[in-house]
Parts: C-alpha cells; structure tokens; sequence
C-alpha cells in the first residue's frame, strides 16, 4: 500500500515508497508504465498521442507516469526486481571534461567530489537540473563500474535550451551540474542465454556503450552484434571503440550503418535505414533479444517487423529519446492510497 501526496503521479508515488513499476520516460511518451486500474479513478493526465488508446482507457488501463489519483485505487502491475537496488539520489557533479567527439555531440565527462557513490545500472540515465528548475534526461555511457564518474553523450539540438548552453560556450569545465538518477528499466537482461542484438541511433550509443562494457567486465560470452545507425560518416563520434571491441572480442560484432550514402563519402560500408540492415541479417528474430536506443522513429520502426520475424514482445528493450514536457514537482500533503496487485 503506498501514499500517494496531492498532485502526485501514482509512479511518483510509488518509486517514493520502494515500489519499482517498470518505466522509462516518466512523460506519458513511451508506454513502459502501462498498467490496470483495477478500482477507483484516476486524472489520466497529459501524454502523447496514441501511447494511450481510448480503447486501452475503457478496458482500464492507464500511463503510471501520468495518472494522479482522484480516489483510493487499486491497480495491477509488475515491480521490476532490478531497480531496487539502487535508491534516486540527487547529488552535485563537476564538469570534469568537455570532448567535441562530432560536430553536434558533446563528451561529458562529471565527476562526484563527495564520498556518496553514484550507483546505477547499465542502460539507465539520469535527469540533469537547468536553473529555471526543469530537468533534462541523458543516458549514462559508461560503465557502473566506474561509480565515481559519469559520461555523457550530449547530441546538439537546434534552439534546444540545454544543449545550446552546453555547445555555444556557457558551459565550461569546472562548472557544477545537480543530476538526479539513476532512472529507467532499460538494462542488459543478465538472466538470458540469448544473443543480444544492440541498435543504436546516433548518441542511442550511450548506454548501449555502457552496456557493452558492463558484458565485457562481467565476462558475459553470449553473441553480441552492434547496428550503430547515423547520417554522414562524421556522425560516428567514437568509431574507433566498437571497432576495437570487435578486435578484442570474439563475440561482438559491430556493424555502422549510414542512413544517407553519398559519393563524397567513399563509404565501403552498409547504407540505408539501421532497422532494415538488421531485418537482410537476421531472417529469424524467435531466439535473440533486442536493445534499441535512439530516435523514437527509430525505436518504433523497429517494432513490428521485428515481432514479424518472430521476436517476443518481451524480448524488445527500448529507450526511446522522447522530447519532455517537464513535469512540476509534487507538493508534501498526504492524498490518496494506492493498493498495488
Ligand atoms: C530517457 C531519455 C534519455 C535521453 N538520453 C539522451 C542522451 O543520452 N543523449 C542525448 O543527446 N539526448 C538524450 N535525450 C534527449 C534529451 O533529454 C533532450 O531532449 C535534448 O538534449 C534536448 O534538450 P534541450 O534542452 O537542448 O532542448 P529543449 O529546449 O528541451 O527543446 C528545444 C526544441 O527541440 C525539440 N527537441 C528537444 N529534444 C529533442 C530531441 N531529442 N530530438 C528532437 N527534437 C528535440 C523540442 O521539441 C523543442 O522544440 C534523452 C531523452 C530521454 C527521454
Ligand atoms: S509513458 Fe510512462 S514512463 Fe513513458
């Protein structure tokens, strides 16, 4: 049974009281915290098109990361056992380094200067607090084992208001950064035997990136095949590393895809969309899962064809890079309880 204060969503409230509903972009843009309203009513909230269906509403479901109680509920839903592990904390970074890896993407590299650990797990992220308070979410690139750092790709959005302090000279090393995390349910499923398949778009890299090292730290020796999707061969800000994890590695398989081939490039490499180059590899998709991280059209495009080939539902991880609309903070006064099945 959790709390649930005024204005709070029933995820808030949840993670709030160590109940760990599965979800990724806390924004009503994914669909990872759908779930039943078994009793009582909720205010379903703002959320994106179609990641709700009226259909879905009428037969009781509802976005977790939206839906504010109006009455005491009881819902249906699944804890994701991994993410008990580690608590949100929100905890000062410096700005350690700053790497124009790519024209448009920037290296963060942050350093903790306090003795409280920053623990998370590979393939989450962490919400980075602007001074109008609103926060942005970036995936954390390196590996858990290196707790006392954090490595962030950041891509350039144009009139984007972080990433335009973070590329037009605002930011600077030595500055302070107050980042909140570890959050999401995307992670490496350490529990299956099956040959994973990573699909990254553009800085979709990252946690893929983290990922990936984690499996080589732990000595994980399932087959593992890299699609890294992008649009001009610059955009490949860290070739140079899945190119020496496949020398070094001989279960890792790295496969850039360049989405626009053009003569200019002399690329000998694989062309067209990075869903499709998987889809000409793999006829049968039953017995491998698939991370995917990057462009929500990327992340969606992928979907059904992938299914279409015989891949479980359940077997398709993503971590789609949804624009937030900022939720404001709840307030402390105690509302209504929330009854988890
Ligand atoms: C779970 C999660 C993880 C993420 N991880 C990363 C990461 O590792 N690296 C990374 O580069 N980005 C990542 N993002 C995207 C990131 O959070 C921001 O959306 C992005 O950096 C833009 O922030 P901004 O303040 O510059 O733009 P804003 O000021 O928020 O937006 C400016 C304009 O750009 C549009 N816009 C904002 N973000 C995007 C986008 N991603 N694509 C297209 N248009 C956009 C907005 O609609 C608006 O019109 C992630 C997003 C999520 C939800
Ligand atoms: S829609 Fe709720 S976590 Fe993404």
């Amino acid at each position: 049974m959790v709390t649930a204060r005024q204005g709070e969503t029933i995820l808030e409230a949840s993670l709030r009281q160590d109940i760990n509903l599965p979800y990724i972009c806390r924004d009503g843009a994914c669909g990872a915290c759908k779930g039943t309203i078994l009793k009582g009513t909720v205010d379903y909230g703002t959320y994106q098109e179609g990641v709700l269906t009226d259909a879905e509403k009428a037969a009781g479901k509802a976005l977790f990361c939206c839906a504010k109680p109006l009455s005491d509920l009881s819902i249906e839903c699944h804890e994701v056992d991994e993410l008990k592990r580690f608590p949100i904390k929100s905890l000062k970074f410096r700005v350690q380094k700053m790497t124009r890896a790519a024209q448009h993407v920037m290296l963060l590299d942050l350093r903790h200067e306090g003795d409280e650990r920053f623990n998370f797990i590979a393939g989450q992220y962490v919400a980075v607090q602007l001074d109008d308070g609103t926060k942005r979410s970036y995936s954390v690139a390196n590996a858990p084992y290196e707790s006392d750092r954090l490595e962030l790709h950041i891509r350039q959005v144009p009139g984007g208001k972080f990433t335009g302090h973070v590329f037009n000279d605002g930011m600077k090393e030595g500055d302070v950064l107050q980042v909140e995390g570890p959050y999401g349910s995307f992670f490496l499923h350490e529990d299956s035997d099956k040959p994973i398949i990573f699909m990254a778009g553009n800085t979709g890299f990252a946690p893929i990136k983290s990922m990936v090292e984690h499996a080589f730290k732990i000595g994980l020796n399932r087959p593992m095949a890299l699609y890294w999707g992008v649009k001009t061969p610059a955009d490949f800000y860290l070739m140079d590393l899945p190119e020496k994890w496949q020398q070094e590695h001989d279960n890792f398989k790295f496969i850039p895809v360049l989405s626009e081939s053009k003569p200019e490039y002399n690329w000998q490499g694989r062309t067209g969309l990075v869903t499709e180059a998987i889809l000409q590899d793999y006829p049968e998709l039953n017995n491998h899962q698939i991370y995917a991280c990057g462009p929500p059209a990327m992340v969606d495009a992928g979907r059904a064809p992938f299914m279409g080939r015989g891949l479980p539902e359940d077997q398709y991880f993503s971590d789609a890079f949804f624009v937030s609309h900022h939720n404001a903070p709840a307030t402390e006064t105690p509302s209504n309880e929330v009854k988890h099945d």
